[in-house]
């Protein structure tokens, strides 16, 4: 196990009605706030009424902002950012899933720069301070209600990329499981394989005598596993529901990750295609990380029989561990199967023309590599996302 620090501050309210807090949770921060939400879903629920009603009665104002679209958009930060500015706001509460949260981030953080917000992303600058976010939580996937991290697509250079600081976890989450009933069956599942893949993202590690989080992870991976075929069978079922959403947010709350050394390769090659095909990103990963583990598996096989035999219950064949590893890979491909993912870049009508392209954009244009598993070169990267055609 590697040294750590671990500090995840942000403050959990979770259980039904967490949203009628929203009032007293914002009131110590800002009594003027940018409430900033998506497309639609939250005004057909009525969370949006019921949350202005609790602002309302706490004292606190709202200015509103909506229309975050999923893989949300630079533009609309920037507008974010400017509607802030005006009105002297100091507190952004975000009402959605990992898109308008990521959105809410961004403008945290561009309120008090002087550049362009976007050159967080490109790295060209890093952030020294961030408005206060709030957040309440209508779908467990991107985990971004207690991270550090808020991804933001630029559409005009077809790029996605990821701003990671601790000034951007938000300060607090209302998370009521009740409001993630409404998600279509489609939404449910990417956000199962986004939870997922935070999960797999840590587990597959060189980093060695990591026992207790290997564990922890193991138990995540279980519980998605039961719970998502019982919540897509019956929507409202409150406790499948319930288990999701907060196995969702411990999954990218960084406990999991805690003394090893992540890979995150999968992500950084589906960024890249939700950057040009604007895919769900759940969806994305449901195609990636199975493709990435048959590349990469041989780098340690009997880790990933402790996958499969751990997590998936497959017989170990100790006369041929390839078998029972790749026999775990399989499985995690028919349950994204089974719960109604694609697994091939095809199924979402990704052609294969651009895959070169991909491969050199993760790869800081082909000069560097993504992954630490196994440090991915172009080459491997773009054989990897061919594997998937
Ligand atoms: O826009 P509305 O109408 O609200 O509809 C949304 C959207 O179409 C809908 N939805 C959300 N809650 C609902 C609902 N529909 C009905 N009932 C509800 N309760 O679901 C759709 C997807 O929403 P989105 O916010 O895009 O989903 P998700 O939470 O999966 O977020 C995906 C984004 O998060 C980023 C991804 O790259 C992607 O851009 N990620 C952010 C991370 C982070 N900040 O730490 C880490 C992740 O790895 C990920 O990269
Ligand atoms: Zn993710």
């Amino acid at each position: 196990m590697t040294n750590f620090t671990f500090n995840n501050p942000t403050r959990i309210v979770f259980g039904k009605d967490a949203e009628h807090q929203a009032g007293q949770e914002t009131a110590p921060y800002a009594k003027k706030v940018l409430l900033h939400f998506g497309g639609g879903s939250v005004v057909k629920s009525g969370l949006l009424d019921r949350v202005r009603a609790s602002l309302k009665a706490a004292g606190v104002e709202a200015v509103e902002l909506g229309g975050v679209k999923p893989n949300p958009r630079v533009t609309l930060v920037r507008e974010g950012i400017e509607l802030c500015r005006k009105n002297g706001i100091g507190f952004v509460l975000a009402v959605g899933g990992g898109s308008v949260i990521d959105s809410a981030k961004a403008i945290a953080v561009g309120v008090p720069y002087t550049g362009d917000v976007w050159d967080f992303y490109e790295y060209t600058a890093s952030p020294a301070k961030a408005l206060d976010v709030g957040v309440i939580l209508t779908i467990p996937a991107a985990g971004s209600e207690s991270s550090s991290s808020s991804v933001i697509s630029n559409e005009e250079l077809q790029l996605k990329r990821g701003l990671t600081s601790e000034l951007l976890r938000p300060r607090f989450a209302l998370m009521n499981p009740v409001l993630t009933c409404t998600l279509p069956a489609y939404q449910t599942a990417c956000g199962a394989a986004d939870i997922m893949a935070h999960i797999m993202e840590r587990y597959f590690t060189n980093t060695r005598d990591v026992d207790f989080t290997d564990r922890l992870c193991e138990a995540g991976l279980r519980t998605i596993i039961r719970n998502v075929p019982l919540a897509l069978a019956s929507p409202d079922d409150y406790a499948a529901r319930a288990e999701i959403m907060w196995v969702g947010s411990v999954a990218h709350n960084d406990l999991f990750g805690t003394g090893r050394e992540g890979d995150w390769g999968s992500h950084s090659i589906e960024h890249e295609i939700s950057a040009i095909y604007d895919v769900a990103h759940g969806a994305g990963l449901a195609v990636v990380f199975p493709a990435w583990m048959r590349h990469v598996y041989g780098n340690d096989v009997a880790r990933f029989v402790q996958f499969a035999t751990r997590v998936w219950g497959v017989e170990n064949d100790p006369f041929n561990p390839e078998r029972t590893a790749l026999a775990g890979i399989n499985a995690l491909e028919a349950f994204f199967r089974s719960i109604g993912l694609p697994v091939r870049l095809s199924e979402m009508d990704v052609p294969a023309d651009r895959i070169e392209e991909m491969a050199l954009k993760c790869t800081q244009k082909g000069k560097g590599t993504t992954g630490n598993f196994v440090k991915l070169d172009s080459k491997a990267v773009a054989s990897i996302l061919r594997s998937a055609v």
